[in-house]
């Protein structure tokens, strides 16, 4: 009898970009996969190249995860499946412009799959996860989540939001062997600019990281321990001294009194 531990790996937005790659590397570490995205047809693809590759199993699921049943199809899986010890929060979309001017039914549908149902899919795996006391989850934000610009609004505030749910899941959890990870990639060439007022071919091709690159020093991060991954910020010091900065602003609000210069 086998005394191998089976290790799931469930990544959303895995018939593209990003998620796509995390599917082919984490494959090649011996990892099964469920893939989840809408286009089943690419998944489908996907899955018999790393079945043949790699000899793992591999489940798609063709779920969108903007809508209710989607999302609650594939909180089903996390929640029932015990093999999953890792999520990859990684679906997610880039609506961008001037507020006022996004379609809001685009605006409604990021904002559930970039925040929704990340903050869900995290709920549902990760009781099982403290149960066993084992597994680790992915949460793909964006260094748009520490910029401020006049076309990313709302897309860099639900970065914020993974930011921020990540560093709050990390205090929760910190008692267990349960790791949760904020990746926050800088200009990857992915579909993602494809239809956006900003396209790929308008960025220096220079800011822009292949793909594979981005996700392999992601999980060097995740293997090294790392907890925020910035993959193309050469001194990690830098997020030290954000954090701690972020904390002396919280600090000095806890004070109860009005500061002297409101005159109140
Ligand atoms: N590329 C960059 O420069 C960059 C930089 C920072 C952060 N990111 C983040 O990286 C993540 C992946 O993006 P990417 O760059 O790899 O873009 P991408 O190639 O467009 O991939 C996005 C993935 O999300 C899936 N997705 C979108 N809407 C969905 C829905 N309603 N339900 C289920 N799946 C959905 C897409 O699959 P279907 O269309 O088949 O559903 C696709 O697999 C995103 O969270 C993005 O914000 C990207």
């Amino acid at each position: 009898m086998s005394t191998v531990t089976r290790s799931t790996a469930l990544i959303t937005g895995a018939s593209s970009g990003i998620g796509a790659a995390y599917a082919e590397r984490l494959a090649a570490r011996g990892h099964d996969l469920i893939l989840v995205a809408r286009r089943g047809d690419r998944l489908e693809k996907l899955a018999s190249e790393l079945t043949g590759t790699h000899g793992i199993a591999v489940q798609t699921v063709a779920a969108d995860l903007a809508s209710a049943d989607g999302l609650r199809q594939v909180a089903d899986i996390l929640t029932a499946d015990a093999s999953i010890d890792m999520l990859i929060n990684n679906a997610g979309v880039a609506r961008l412009g001037a507020t006022a001017d996004l379609d809001m039914e685009a605006l409604d549908s990021m904002l559930a799959i970039n925040i929704t149902a990340l903050t869900r899919l995290s709920r549902a795996a990760l009781p099982g996860f403290i149960a066993r006391n084992r597994g680790t989850i992915v949460n793909i934000g964006s260094v748009m989540a520490i910029n401020a610009s006049p076309i990313t609004s709302a897309y860099g505030g639900s970065k914020a939001y993974v930011l921020l749910f990540t560093r709050g899941l990390q205090e929760e959890l910190k008692e267990t062997a349960v790791r949760v990870q904020a990746v926050l990639p800088a200009g990857v060439a992915t579909e993602i600019y494809d239809g956006t007022i900003m396209p790929l071919d308008q960025i220096p091709a220079d800011l822009v990281m292949d793909v594979d690159t981005m996700v392999d020093a992601a999980l060097a991060g995740l293997d090294s321990g790392e907890t925020i991954t910035f993959p193309s910020v050469g001194d990690a010091d830098l997020w030290t001294k954000y954090a701690a900065a972020s904390d002396t602003l919280f600090a000095a609000s806890q004070t109860g009194t009005p500061a002297p210069r409101y005159g109140v």
